[in-house]
């Protein structure tokens, strides 16, 4: 419990009538990278949204730093540290590089200051030369890289990436697997959805697996990769 800094515990959740969540209960440590695997429309992104104020959860609880979050404000939680990568990515795409990266930087929870707008830029080289590009004329994975960078930029404790390398070329997803491999040395925890299962498994310290709305896995990448019958049926692969 000491080292845990997110506790979900029995979580529900509706829209409207329909029951997507059913008793989703999941930990993650600080400083660990967890992979939320699962095949479409089994819930991951709803747990996600869940987390970050933007669905409401029925019942059940949700911690962070052992406080109850489950009722705040998505800018509240920002605000205690953590950040979300979107599926579709959350940038604003009027404005540039430069000013994307420069209204997202702050200090985290108790003044954290580890991700600065140069380091940033440094380990995202491909932006440092597209710093007056607007948003609309970047590629997919640089519009990405600048998500995630805005990300680190309000220095969090969690970040949560959803289909962290989705729609981009196999060079790219590597830079952003990388930059994914940085973030995870420099400590922040991560919560990270790719339906890349091989790159996914590897940068991760646990795998958690959903079916219809729970949790039918949570342990290390390699006991999961031991169950091929339940990996077909899982997750199709
Ligand atoms: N805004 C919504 N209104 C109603 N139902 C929704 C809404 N968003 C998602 N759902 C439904 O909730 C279920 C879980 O969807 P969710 O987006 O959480 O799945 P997912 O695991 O993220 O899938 P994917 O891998 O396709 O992103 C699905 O049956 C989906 O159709
Ligand atoms: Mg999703």
């Amino acid at each position: 419990m000491t080292d845990a800094l997110v506790n979900v515990t029995d979580l529900h959740s509706h829209y409207g009538l329909s029951h997507v969540l059913h008793g989703v209960s999941l930990d993650i440590k600080r400083g660990e990278t967890v992979a939320l695997m699962g095949r479409n429309g089994m819930g991951k992104t709803t747990l996600i949204k869940c987390l970050m104020g933007l669905v409401p959860a029925t019942s059940g609880s949700i911690r962070f730093r052992g406080q109850d979050i489950k009722s705040l404000a998505t800018h509240v939680l920002a605000r205690r540290g953590i950040a979300y990568v979107p599926e579709g990515r959350g940038i604003f795409k009027n404005l540039s590089v430069k000013e994307n990266l420069l209204l997202a930087a702050r200090p985290g929870f108790e003044g954290r200051m580890e991700w600065t707008y140069d380091r940033v830029l440094d380990s995202f080289p491909r932006l440092k030369e597209r710093l007056i590009y607007g948003g609309q004329q970047l590629s997919g994975g640089e519009q990405q890289m600048l998500s995630i960078g805005r990300a680190l930029l309000t220095n969090p404790d969690l970040l949560i990436l959803d289909e962290a390398t989705e729609g981009l070329a196999p060079l790219i997803a590597q830079d952003i697997w990388s930059i994914i491999g940085i973030v995870k040395r420099s400590g922040i925890s991560t919560l990270i959805v790719d339906k890349n299962f091989k790159a996914l498994s590897k940068i991760s310290n646990r795998s958690v697996v959903m079916v219809k709305g729970g949790v039918v896995f949570d342990d290390s990448p390699s006991k999961l990769i031991e169950q091929p019958k339940e990996l077909k049926s899982w997750l199709g692969i």
